[in-house]
């Protein structure tokens, strides 16, 4: 019996392979290889490269490997390409989401671990956020997986699928063989370090006159690793049984912009210049979880989570590897990633 990873070779599905597999778990990745790195799985890791919707592809895996649950990570994940490619992120969320439950009930799998995010809520009403809190999404990128959440929800009515949905808050940080390499990358962390590199000559902060203290925007990092042992749990909460849920997983303290280049200062030892931008439409200025729900029902709670120990191991894994993932292109020549960034939204994902 073994678990199906979808976007195992992204970011935190590849975290959450290492840490299944650390476990004891017999894992296979399904993943199409758009954003992810096939270096980012091990080679002794069964790997699919296939498109989630590709049922006939899904059959096959799930009676190969007597699949029992599947974790579901796989998704394009930029708030700003979302919404100015919606069609992408309705049909690759969306639609192959649809086909990957259907396929799952088909082949008889009802356990299933769903990669959400803060993203479904939107602008809060009210901050700390807690599960019952109002969802309407700012983005494309948020709908898509509001979306697959309801789907989730009415196929455990209609058809007895058990799901959690784990609500991510802003995902940062690295183990020692696995981090974060987006491209273009929209996230702040790996941005903060590519300045201190000096890969960038500054990091863009977008507004400092938000209701906050610093005036900076204020989000909850939690640790990748973190993120890995929650669906661990959330796995085993399913085997034993568990109801259907949705829960957030943050650390219930927010850190600004401001914060976070400065604990980036403490940790890197370098100097980071910023530069200040205008606000950037539908970025609220404070999110942060209530995560007290998944610690009540999964027994978990953030241990690697404070900001400068994030910053830290985001910044060891990227001395380790100062060119990130490198793959090879058909010739067999390495290819090395570009560093590019955008001025995508840090914030909700
Ligand atoms: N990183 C965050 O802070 C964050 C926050 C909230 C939610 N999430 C969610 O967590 C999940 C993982 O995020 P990430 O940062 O690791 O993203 P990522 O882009 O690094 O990983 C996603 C992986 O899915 C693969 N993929 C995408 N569409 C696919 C498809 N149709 N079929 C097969 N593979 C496909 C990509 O190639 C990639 O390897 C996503 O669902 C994202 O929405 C992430």
């Amino acid at each position: 019996m073994a678990i199906l990873v979808t976007g195992g070779a992204g970011y935190v599905g590849s975290v959450t392979v290492e840490c299944l597999r650390a476990r004891g778990e017999v894992v296979v990745v399904l993943d199409n290889l758009t954003r992810g790195h096939r270096p980012a799985v091990d080679r002794d890791v069964p790997f699919y490269e296939g498109s989630v919707g590709d049922r006939a592809l899904l059959a096959h895996i799930v009676r190969e490997y007597e699949i029992e649950s599947c974790i579901h990570l796989a998704a394009l994940a930029c708030v700003g390409e979302s919404v100015a490619e919606p069609a992408q992120y309705f049909e690759n969320n969306v639609a192959q989401g649809i086909a990957l439950m259907g396929g799952l009930l088909q082949a008889g799998v009802r356990r299933v671990v769903f990669s959400s995010t803060c993203a479904t809520y939107g602008e809060p009403e009210q901050v700390p956020m807690q599960e019952h809190s109002r969802q309407w999404p700012s983005n494309p990128y948020g709908w898509s997986k509001l979306l697959l959440e309801r789907l989730l929800d009415s196929y455990n009515t209609a058809y007895g699928l058990k799901f959690v949905a784990l609500r991510y808050f802003n995902a940062a940080g690295a183990t020692e063989n696995r981090g974060e390499q987006h491209e273009p990358e929209s996230h702040l962390i790996p941005n903060v370090i590519s300045v201190a590199l000096g890969e960038q000559p500054y990091v863009p902060v977008f507004g400092d006159t938000y209701p906050t203290p610093d005036g900076t925007a204020i989000r909850d990092y939690i640790h990748v690793a973190d993120l890995a042992t929650a669906h661990l749990r959330a796995l085993e909460y399913l085997r034993h049984g568990g109801n259907s849920n949705f829960l957030n997983l943050g650390t219930g303290c927010g850190f600004s912009v401001m914060e976070v280049i400065e604990n980036a200062r403490q940790a890197t030892g370098r100097q980071i210049p910023f530069r200040i931008h205008p606000p950037r439409s539908g970025d609220p200025p404070r999110l942060v979880a209530d995560a007290s729900r998944a610690q009540a029902v999964l027994g978990w709670k953030p241990m690697r989570s404070d900001l400068l120990s994030i910053i830290r191991s985001a910044w060891e894994w990227r001395l380790r590897h100062p060119r990130g993932y490198v793959t090879q292109d058909e010739t067999g020549d390495l290819v090395q990633r570009d560093l590019v960034t955008t001025e995508d939204s840090p914030a909700a994902r």
